[in-house]
């Protein structure tokens, strides 16, 4: 018997389903594609060629013109996958705080999510996979045979967000923003993203607040072999 052909993961900032995304991807044997990324590079783009991030049709046609590619090459930094705009590289610098900060207003303008969205549409018909973002299971792929949902409070997000910073600083906080500015910058995302934020009807909620990874993947196992 076949797994199911998609596997949709949604939720904000910070739920943790980019990690809980690409492990699953991983067990399954699934290609993961973090559409959030496909956003990043739209924003690293805007701010690289000096394109007004709040003009949607010049954002849609930087878009459009550009080759944004994910790919998953062996690479020992850390990475999940590599993110390529037009041959280079730029898959850390699409974490830098300037990108983070513009990418919901990138990502607001109806061009640009169209051209990604059908994108992201091409990208499921290859093959198996699991894909994480905010409106995947209800506007990507609305077919998808498991649609899955993670949430944690405000407070959370922001100490993994933190977490996740420190260790990229290797384990130095001194440069990395308190739990509180983070707080304070995903509150103000949340609250830009929330018109895209679309949690399917039929999608398992999860709240993680008290989960570590291995507790959500193992609370969404029954849930993954009930789809195969
Ligand atoms: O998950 P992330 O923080 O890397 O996402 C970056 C931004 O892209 C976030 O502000 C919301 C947006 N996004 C979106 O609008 N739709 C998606 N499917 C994925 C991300």
């Amino acid at each position: 018997m076949s797994g199911p052909q998609c596997i949709a993961i949604d939720g904000p900032a910070g739920s943790g389903k980019s990690t809980v995304g690409e492990q699953l991807a991983r067990q399954l044997g699934y290609l993961y594609v973090d559409t959030g990324a496909m956003y990043r590079a739209v924003a690293w783009l805007a701010l690289h060629k000096d394109v007004d991030i709040n003009d949607g049709p010049a954002l849609g046609e930087l878009a459009q013109q550009a080759n944004i590619v994910i790919s998953h090459p062996h690479i020992n930094d850390g990475r999940q996958y590599t993110v390529q705009v037009d041959g280079r590289d730029i898959t850390w610098d699409i974490r830098d705080a300037n990108v983070t900060r513009s990418v919901s207003a990138v990502s607001s303008h109806p061009e640009v999510r169209k051209l990604l969205i059908t994108q992201q549409q091409a990208m499921a018909r290859e093959g198996q996979v699991v894909m994480v973002g905010r409106d995947i299971g209800a506007v990507v792929l609305p077919d998808a045979e498991l649609k899955i949902y993670l949430t944690a409070s405000l407070a959370e997000r922001a100490r993994r967000r933190h977490a996740e910073l420190v260790e990229r600083a290797g384990g130095n906080a001194d440069n990395v923003p308190s739990a509180e500015v983070l707080m304070a910058d995903i509150e103000r995302r949340d609250a830009i993203d929330h018109d895209n934020m679309q949690p399917a009807i039929d999608a398992i909620v999860i709240e993680t607040d008290y989960l570590t990874v291995p507790q959500v993947l193992a609370t969404l196992a029954p849930y993954v072999e009930d789809t195969v």
